[in-house]
């Protein structure tokens, strides 16, 4: 039996070539869910969106694509409407969005670095799940996981924007973990630490220009900062969600999870 089967599934921030996104839905696909694959769209093209939808139908599974910004209370509606009217209900939401924002030397950042930050990670997830919550408490089950991050859980130079927002993303994950657990609805996040995807290429690129070293150098010095040494691949936080999203973690709710390869064990 797979561990998904016949589960209505929303994934945010899912389209990115190689991001956690993509292989949380590619993964969720094959354990039998239908996956709804959402991402913002760039010059509305929902190309990329269709690309992950078809390899999931390739693979043997279901799904379909629709473009959602976070941070657009027409775009969350849009999606919640058709998701109920396809198929009237949602079993789990995978918040996955996020952005570089807020990274950087705490007094170069402005204003605009830190709003984006909490836009997208904070009240783009306040918004979704608000609007998911209620279909949710209808049915008397659901699972929301949350993507927060090591720098949610922990402090690091350069990165204060941005990981004050992934610390709101924890907390909101427990506080609501506390109040709907009532109602059979379970709220977890992950923390990833250092991930191979498009957005840690950023950080990848930095390392080798302040230290005047080439990729594969860059990658094997940031790689000694993780206890198993290496970077984790998108496919193991989607191991991760798909684990707090089955009944295999029917008991556990308002955790965050670190999938960092060892990064927070001094924790
Ligand atoms: N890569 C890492 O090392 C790392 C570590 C910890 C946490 N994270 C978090 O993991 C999540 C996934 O990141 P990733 O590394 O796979 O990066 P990624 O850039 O591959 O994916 C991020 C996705 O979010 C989407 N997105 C951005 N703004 C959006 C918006 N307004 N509305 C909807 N979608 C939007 C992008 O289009 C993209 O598909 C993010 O929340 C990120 O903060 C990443």
């Amino acid at each position: 039996m797979s561990l998904l089967e016949g589960k209505i599934v929303i994934i945010t921030g899912a389209a990115s070539d190689r991001g956690m996104g993509r292989a949380t839905a590619l993964k969720m696909g094959s354990e039998g869910a239908t996956v709804v694959v959402t991402d913002k769209l760039k010059n509305k093209d929902i190309g990329p969106v269709q690309e992950v939808v078809d390899q999931i139908i390739r693979d043997g599974g279901r799904a379909f694509g629709i473009g959602l910004d976070v941070t657009n209370d027409d775009d969350i509606k849009n999606l919640v409407d058709q998701v109920i009217a396809q198929y009237g209900r949602i079993d789990i939401l995978f918040n996955n969005a996020g952005v570089p924002a807020g990274v950087g030397d705490f007094l170069n950042l402005d204003e605009s670095d830190w709003r984006l930050a909490f836009d997208v990670h904070v009240f783009g997830m306040v918004k979704l799940i608000k609007a998911v919550l209620p279909h949710m408490i209808a049915q008397g089950a659901g699972v929301i996981v949350n993507n927060a991050s090591t720098a949610g859980l922990a402090g690091l130079a350069q990165f204060s924007g941005y990981g004050a927002s992934k610390f709101a993303v924890v907390g909101l994950t427990k506080h609501l973990a506390a109040e709907y657990g009532s109602h059979s609805i379970r709220i977890n996040c992950v923390c990833p630490g250092m991930i191979d995807t498009a957005m840690s290429d950023i950080e990848v690129s930095g390392f080798m220009k302040d230290h005047n070293v080439d990729r594969d150098t860059a990658i094997k010095e940031l790689s000694m900062l993780v206890p198993l040494g290496k970077y984790g691949d998108p496919a193991e936080v989607a191991d991760a969600v798909v684990f707090l999203s089955s009944d295999q973690s029917k008991y556990i709710t308002g955790i965050a999870l670190p999938v960092a390869g060892g990064m927070s064990a001094g924790l």
